[in-house]
């Protein structure tokens, strides 16, 4: 009995605190009204799971502090050699380096250019020159708008960052952030946390078409010229837009394929469920022509999407460090991906043929040079003869 008593008289007091509390909780709750930013980490409270792959992503990565002269801290990047002639200290943010290559801002704010070592490639450990004919300490750094979240351009009113003079221009943070992407989260953030709905124009926003990646990746955004560029014989990068636009996946959206949040190029850690794999491909080919290791264990991406993109480096004369999004395969025994001096790319500037046959198999077979890759030697003849028989 007592006992019974005691128990109601305690369920009483926890349900009058209780009540208490939840009035505290209807008092009117003050969203903001203008929206700001604040940051991936308040984010992360509610979407743990999107978080946790995105920062194993490249995005949130590509411009970073150098805190007490040490490199800063990039997922799965190695030990990154700075320019000759500098040491951390003198070093104020690093541009990428979890993709393709590294380059440095010095302690003024400007791109460090012409000296050894400006920019280094973590694919092969490499040093090169970023550019050779603009004197380091010159060139202010311009590239906020696709590298930052929150850029601020000095010609739009923002301020240096840091003070430093060779900025041109303000950031919230260095990176492609959640709301780089989805817009200021903070009215979000509060009605969320208050349990009340998001005043309506003030809530994030979710984009699903391309147009939100040609932002950053797409090379002529303002104008939509979509011929590719081209830069010492090697398809720029940054032109996934231009490059998908020649085939027939141009009805496609960049999420048709892509995770938004998750990395591309650290596809290894996906266990078998990355992009890479065919189950991209198998989803929409569903054909049985389209059999999975058809060919001694190549995947649809290692045909289909060849490096002829040149990033940082190029491995041989058929092999960048990216892929291309052209798809198509041109399977002419003669046909030519290059112009005759080597300086361009032809499918780009006149016909959508596709990649040719030396840049699609050579990433794997040798040419008649023995160049290309570890596979057996075949001549273009013998590509072309077997090439129109995998999905027969
Ligand atoms: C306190 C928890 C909380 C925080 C913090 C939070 N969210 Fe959300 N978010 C939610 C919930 C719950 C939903 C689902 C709401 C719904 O379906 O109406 C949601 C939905 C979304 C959506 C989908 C909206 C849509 O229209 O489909 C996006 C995008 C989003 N959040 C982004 C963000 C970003 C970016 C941040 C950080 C700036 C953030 N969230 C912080 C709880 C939170
Ligand atoms: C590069 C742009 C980009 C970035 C960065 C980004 N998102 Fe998204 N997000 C998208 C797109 C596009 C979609 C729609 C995806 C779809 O419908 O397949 C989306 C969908 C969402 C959704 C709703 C659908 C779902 O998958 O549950 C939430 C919630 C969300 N994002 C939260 C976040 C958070 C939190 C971050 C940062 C940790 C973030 N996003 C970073 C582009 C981005
Ligand atoms: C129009 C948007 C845009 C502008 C402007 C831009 N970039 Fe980039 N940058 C990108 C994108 C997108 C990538 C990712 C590579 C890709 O998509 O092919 C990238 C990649 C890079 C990388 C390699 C990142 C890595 O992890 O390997 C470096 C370094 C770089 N950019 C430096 C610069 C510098 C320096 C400037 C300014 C002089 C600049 N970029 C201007 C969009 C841009
Ligand atoms: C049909 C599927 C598909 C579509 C559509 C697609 N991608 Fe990809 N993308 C891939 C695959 C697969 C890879 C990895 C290829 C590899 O590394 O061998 C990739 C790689 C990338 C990379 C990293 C390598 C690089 O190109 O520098 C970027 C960035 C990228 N895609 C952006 C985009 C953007 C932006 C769009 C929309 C314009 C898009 N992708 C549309 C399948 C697709
Ligand atoms: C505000 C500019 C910006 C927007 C918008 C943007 N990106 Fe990127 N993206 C970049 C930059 C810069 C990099 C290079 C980051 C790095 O790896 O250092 C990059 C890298 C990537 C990569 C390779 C990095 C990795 O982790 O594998 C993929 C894939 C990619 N973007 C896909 C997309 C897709 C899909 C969208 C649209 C949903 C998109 N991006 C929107 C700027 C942007
Ligand atoms: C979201 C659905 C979808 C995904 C995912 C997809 N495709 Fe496609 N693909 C299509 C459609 C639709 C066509 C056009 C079919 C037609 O018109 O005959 C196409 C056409 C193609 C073509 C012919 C291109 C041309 O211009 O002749 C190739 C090659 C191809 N896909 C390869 C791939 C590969 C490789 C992947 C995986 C990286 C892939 N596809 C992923 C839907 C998809
Ligand atoms: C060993 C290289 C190789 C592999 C692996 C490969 N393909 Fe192909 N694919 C080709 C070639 C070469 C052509 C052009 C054939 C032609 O024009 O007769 C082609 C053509 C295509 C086409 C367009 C023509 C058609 O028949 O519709 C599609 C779609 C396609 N492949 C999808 C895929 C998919 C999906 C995968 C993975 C399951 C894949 N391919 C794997 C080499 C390959
Ligand atoms: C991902 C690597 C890879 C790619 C890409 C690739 N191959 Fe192969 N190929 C192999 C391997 C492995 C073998 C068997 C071992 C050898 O010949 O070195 C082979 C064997 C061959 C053979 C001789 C045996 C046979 O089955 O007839 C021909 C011919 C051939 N490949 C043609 C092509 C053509 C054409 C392309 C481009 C459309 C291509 N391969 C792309 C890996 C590849």
């Amino acid at each position: 009995m007592k006992k019974s008593i005691l128990i109601l008289t305690f369920l009483f007091i926890v349900a009058l605190i209780g009540l208490n509390s939840c009035q505290k909780d209807e008092d009117p709750i003050a969203l903001p009204t203008t929206k700001a930013l604040v940051g991936s980490d308040k984010c992360a409270t509610c979407h743990k799971p999107i978080y946790d792959v995105f920062v194993e992503s490249g995005h949130p990565y590509k411009v970073m502090k150098v805190v007490n002269g040490k490199q800063p801290a990039i997922p799965f990047m190695p030990t990154a050699i700075v320019p000759d002639g500098y040491t951390w200290n003198d070093i104020t943010y690093t541009i990428g380096g979890f993709g393709w290559k590294m380059r440095f801002i010095d302690k003024n704010g400007f791109n460090i250019t012409q000296v050894p070592g400006s920019q280094w490639n973590p694919g092969n450990n490499s040093r090169s020159v970023y550019n050779s004919t603009i004197p380091s300490g010159t060139e202010k750094y311009t590239c906020g708008n696709c590298h930052t979240t929150g850029w601020k351009s000095v010609k739009d009113g923002g301020k240096p960052q840091d003070g430093l003079p060779g900025m041109d221009g303000e950031f919230f943070v260095g990176g492609i952030h959640c709301e780089a992407c989805h817009g200021e989260g903070n009215v979000h953030v509060a009605a969320q946390t208050a349990k009340v709905s998001v005043p309506s124009g003030l809530n994030v926003a979710v984009d699903k078409t391309t147009a939100l990646c040609a932002k950053c990746h797409e090379r002529r955004f303002a104008t939509h010229d979509l011929k590719q560029q081209t830069s010492g014989g090697w398809e720029m990068h940054r032109s996934q837009v231009e490059q998908l636009s020649t085939n027939k996946h141009n009805t496609l959206t960049c999420i048709g394929c892509h995770d938004p949040h998750a990395s591309t190029t650290k596809d290894e850690l996906a266990k078998g469920n990355g992009i890479k794999t065919d189950k991209t491909c198998t989803k929409c080919h569903t054909t049985s022509k389209f059999t999975t290791n058809m060919h001694y264990g190549a995947t649809c991406v290692q045909c289909h999407m060849p490096q002829t993109v040149k990033n940082g480096i190029s491995y041989t004369k058929y092999k960048g460090d990216a892929p291309n999004h052209n798809f198509k395969i041109n399977t002419s025994a003669t046909a030519t991906y290059l112009t005759p001096d080597a300086s361009n790319v032809v499918w780009a500037n006149a016909d959508k043929k596709g990649s040719t046959l030396d840049f699609v198999c050579y990433q794997c077979h040798k040419d008649a040079d023995n160049v290309g890759g570890t596979n057996s030697m075949k001549s273009r003849a013998e590509l072309a003869t077997k090439a129109v028989t995998f999905h027969k």
